[in-house]
């Protein structure tokens, strides 16, 4: 009987992961099948037992995404440090009836910045900007790789202090830097190697207001969304860095789930190429 997994989402209509974990079950020979499923508000507990309970096959695991990922962390009875650290599930491992909780996020955008664009966060002077749920989920990630500095900034400066104290101090985490939480005013006259945008500015096409001397020489500018040029994107750009959108991100979190769920990983290089081709 063929494994059943799903994401869960709302709007789910534009996702690409049932291509992208298509793709991977053919390159790595695994028998499962994966659906999109819009849930409506309130409704999410009720739709993962419903597809629990029901199909042909064994419901395996589900990808959660936009507006349900800390609903998914509420419902995982287990949850890994990972998922602890973000506060968010992006994973669902569903094993002997028991739901356990992961996040994918942060590790996904490593592997995009180490084995995509050849950027070793270690020893890098990283300006991550974003306060809120995208930019919690990579800090843990982040620091583990043992940047020079992590310098979180957000237009709500108490937020961004708030989140730089809370990972300052993560028992058991073996650490060597601490971030710092500023206002995007605390931003002049400093210069960072990697600038990550995790605000949601670039959604609603918003400027950030950056002082171009945040890109360092040979800097590498992230944008997590993708799909669209941002003003973040056009500001890095115009300063001459180098710059990259988050459909790496994409498609690397959801090679760390297949990895998570499946114990084999795929190879993401030709799928990030063809999905790039249609962009
Ligand atoms: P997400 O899950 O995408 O992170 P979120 O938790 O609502 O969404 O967080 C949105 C982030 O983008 C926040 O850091 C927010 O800043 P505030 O904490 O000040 O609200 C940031 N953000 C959204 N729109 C922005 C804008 N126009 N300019 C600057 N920051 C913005």
């Amino acid at each position: 009987m063929t494994d059943r997994y799903a994401v869960f989402g709302n709007p789910i209509g534009h996702s690409k992961s049932p291509r992208i974990h298509a793709m991977f079950a053919a390159q790595t020979g695994q028998d499962i099948s994966y659906e999109a499923i819009l849930v409506e508000t309130g409704s999410f507990a009720a739709a993962v037992n419903a597809f629990i309970a029901t199909g042909t096959g064994p419901a395996r695991g589900a990808n959660v995404t936009v507006p349900f990922k800390e609903e998914a962390f509420r419902l995982a009875a287990h949850r890994t440090p990972r998922a602890d650290a973000a506060g968010a599930v992006n994973t669902l491992s569903f094993e002997a009836g028991v739901v356990i909780g992961d996040n994918t996020d942060g590790a996904g955008l490593v592997r995009d910045l180490k084995n995509n664009l050849g950027c070793d966060p270690a020893g890098r002077r990283i300006l991550l900007l974003g306060a809120g749920g995208a930019a919690r989920g990579v800090i843990l990630p982040l620091l583990l790789e043992n940047p020079a500095e992590l310098v979180i900034a957000n237009r709500t400066e108490e937020t961004a202090a708030r989140l730089a104290l809370e990972f300052s101090r993560l028992p058991g985490c073996a650490i060597g830097v601490k971030p710092d939480g500023i206002g995007f005013p605390g931003l002049a006259g400093r210069a960072f190697d990697l600038v990550i945008n995790a605000t949601s500015a670039g959604l609603s096409g918003a400027v950030l207001p950056l002082p171009t001397c945040v890109f360092a020489l040979r800097c590498v500018a992230y944008e997590m969304v993708y799909g669209r040029a941002t003003p973040f994107m056009n500001q890095a750009q115009a300063a001459g860095v180098r710059v990259a959108d988050g459909l790496g991100m994409l498609v690397e979190q959801a090679a760390e789930a297949f990895f998570v769920w499946r114990g084999v990983r795929p190879r993401t290089a030709p799928l990030l190429a063809a999905l790039r081709e249609q962009q």
